[in-house]
C-alpha cells in the first residue's frame, strides 16, 4: 500500500465519528454546510440512475447508501478504513454490501456498474489519474460516473494554500490546527474541470457532462454557525455557486455518461 494511502486509512480510522456527525449535519458549522451542499448535488445526479448497482468508492460511513437504496438501487461501498466500513455496516442497510479495500480491488468490477461514485476521494489517492482510470473502467456503457473534486483555480483554494504554508512555517500553530478534520494531514490535490478532468474523461469515453460547483465564498476554514444561518447559507450557496462564479467556489461535482463501444 502507498504510504499516502496508509496515512489516509489511519486518519479516517480515527475520525469516523467526527465525519459521521458532519455528514449527517448533526453539527452545524461551515464544514458540515459545505458537506450538505456536496451531498445535495450528488443525490440530485444520482436520480439519473434508474436501475442496477452503484459502486461507492471511498464511501466513508456509506454517505449515499440510504439514498441509493431508497431509489431501488443496489449499493456496494468500498473504503480503505476498516472503521468506516464497520460504521457503514452498523447502519444495517438492506441491499447493500461493504468491503475494505484500496484501488487494486476495482479490477473485479470492470464494466459491471450502472454508476460509480467517487466523492471526496481524489485528494487521498497517490495517483489520482490512475484512480480515475480504474473507476471509469468499472462503469458499464451508458452508466454514470459521479466524481467530486477540489477546484484548483479558485480563491478559497488559494487562501487555503497560503494558510497551510504559513501553518507549516509556524509549526506550533500547525499542531493545534491539525486536530480539526477540516485540515487533514493528507495532501489536498485540486483539479481544474475544463483543462484536466473533462479532457481526461472524454478520452476515457465519457459524454453528456454536467458540473455543479459548491461553496461560493471567501471562507476556507471551519467555524460554528447558528442553525438558521446554516440553513440559509446552504440555500444561498445553491443559487450562487455556478459555472460563472466557479472562481469563487472551492469544489465541484461532475456527472458523465459512458459511451457505448470500445473504451481506449
Ligand atoms: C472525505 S471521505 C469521503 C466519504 C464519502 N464518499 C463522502 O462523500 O462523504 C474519503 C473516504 O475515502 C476513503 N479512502 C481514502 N483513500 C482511499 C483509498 N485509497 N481506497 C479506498 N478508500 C479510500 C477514506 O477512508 C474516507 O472514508
Amino acid at each position: 500500500m502507498f504510504d499516502s494511502h496508509s496515512k489516509a486509512k489511519k486518519y479516517f480510522d480515527k475520525n469516523v465519528e467526527n465525519y459521521w456527525k458532519r455528514s449527517e449535519a448533526q453539527v452545524k458549522n461551515f464544514s458540515s454546510m459545505i458537506f450538505q451542499r456536496r451531498i445535495d448535488i450528488v443525490e440530485n445526479f444520482l436520480r439519473r440512475v434508474r436501475k442496477g448497482t452503484v459502486l461507492d468508492f471511498g464511501m466513508g460511513p456509506a454517505v449515499f447508501g440510504s439514498s441509493c437504496i431508497s431509489q431501488g438501487l443496489r449499493y456496494i461501498g468500498i473504503d480503505i478504513s476498516p472503521e468506516m466500513v464497520q460504521k457503514a455496516k452498523s447502519l444495517n442497510l438492506q441491499n447493500a454490501e461493504f468491503m475494505v479495500g484500496d484501488i487494486d480491488l476495482l479490477g473485479v468490477f470492470r464494466n459491471k456498474m450502472d454508476a460509480v461514485l467517487c466523492i471526496g476521494l481524489l485528494d487521498y489517492l497517490e495517483d489520482p489519474e490512475q484512480g480515475i482510470l480504474a473507476l471509469a473502467d468499472c462503469v458499464k456503457p451508458d452508466g454514470y460516473l459521479i466524481l467530486s473534486f477540489r477546484n484548483r483555480f479558485s480563491l478559497p483554494r488559494y487562501l487555503r494554500d497560503v494558510l497551510k504554508i504559513s501553518l507549516s512555517v509556524f509549526h506550533q500553530c500547525k499542531l493545534s490546527w491539525q486536530k480539526k478534520a477540516f485540515f487533514s494531514e493528507v495532501h489536498e490535490k485540486a483539479f481544474d474541470y475544463s483543462t484536466q478532468l473533462n479532457p481526461k474523461l472524454v478520452h476515457l469515453g465519457f459524454r453528456d457532462f454536467e458540473v455543479n460547483y459548491f461553496n461560493c465564498s471567501l471562507f476556507f476554514f471551519n467555524f460554528p454557525l447558528p442553525s438558521w444561518i446554516w440553513r440559509k447559507w446552504r440555500c444561498w450557496d445553491s443559487q450562487l455557486a455556478s459555472q460563472r462564479t466557479r472562481f469563487l467556489c472551492s469544489g465541484g461535482v461532475i456527472v458523465a455518461k459512458r459511451r457505448q463501444g470500445d473504451i481506449p
